[in-house]
């Protein structure tokens, strides 16, 4: 049985989920600072956020590249934050906050250079197939990245990974 804690973070709703995406924007600054020392961003990339919870990082994505960047979360709730938080980009035409679950994207095929992945990976049903539907619409010399503070090699993982693997 997923614990009500996990569950929002797994998919935010109701009132409680505007609170869930308020605690991971502040709690899981690291993994996003983490994230960002690993890619380079190019003025001209054009990227995607998958499950971008709150929208921080499609915010943060927008000031260093000059192209599009794209947010898409299942949950309407990640959705409606994403889209309040980076408002007047959406309004110009820079960002679209796509509601959609990872393994069936209503993108075209080598759509993105950048692909990003915090703290959303664990949730994704069937790993392999994800996998192949993120493969599908990056570009061939795109860069996707995965962020966060599980690995599944720590005991201190179990507390979340358990509840997911039941
Ligand atoms: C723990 S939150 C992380 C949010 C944000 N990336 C961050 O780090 O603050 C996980 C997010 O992934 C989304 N998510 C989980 N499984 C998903 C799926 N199958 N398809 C699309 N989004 C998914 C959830 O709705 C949630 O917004």
């Amino acid at each position: 049985m997923v614990d009500k804690k996990l569950d929002q973070c797994m998919k935010p709703h109701g009132e409680e989920g505007i609170t869930t995406i308020q605690n991971m924007n502040e709690n899981h600054r690291e993994i996003y600072d983490f994230g960002f020392e690993c890619v380079d961003v190019g003025r001209d990339d054009k990227i995607l956020d998958i499950g971008c919870g709150g929208g921080v990082n499609i915010e943060r994505f927008l000031k260093l590249t000059d192209a599009d960047v794209d947010g898409l979360d299942y949950s309407e709730v990640s959705v409606s934050e994403s889209i309040r938080r980076n408002r007047s980009s959406v309004d110009g035409g820079r960002c679209r906050v796509i509601q959609a679950d990872v393994s069936d994207m209503p993108v075209e095929d080598e759509s993105y250079d950048l692909i990003s992945a915090f703290e959303t990976v664990y949730f994704w049903p069937d790993i392999a197939e994800t996998f192949k539907e993120v493969y599908r619409i990056i570009k061939a010399d795109g860069q996707f990245m995965i962020a966060q503070g599980t690995d599944g090699n720590h005991p201190d993982d179990e507390k979340w990974l358990k509840p997911l693997k039941a």
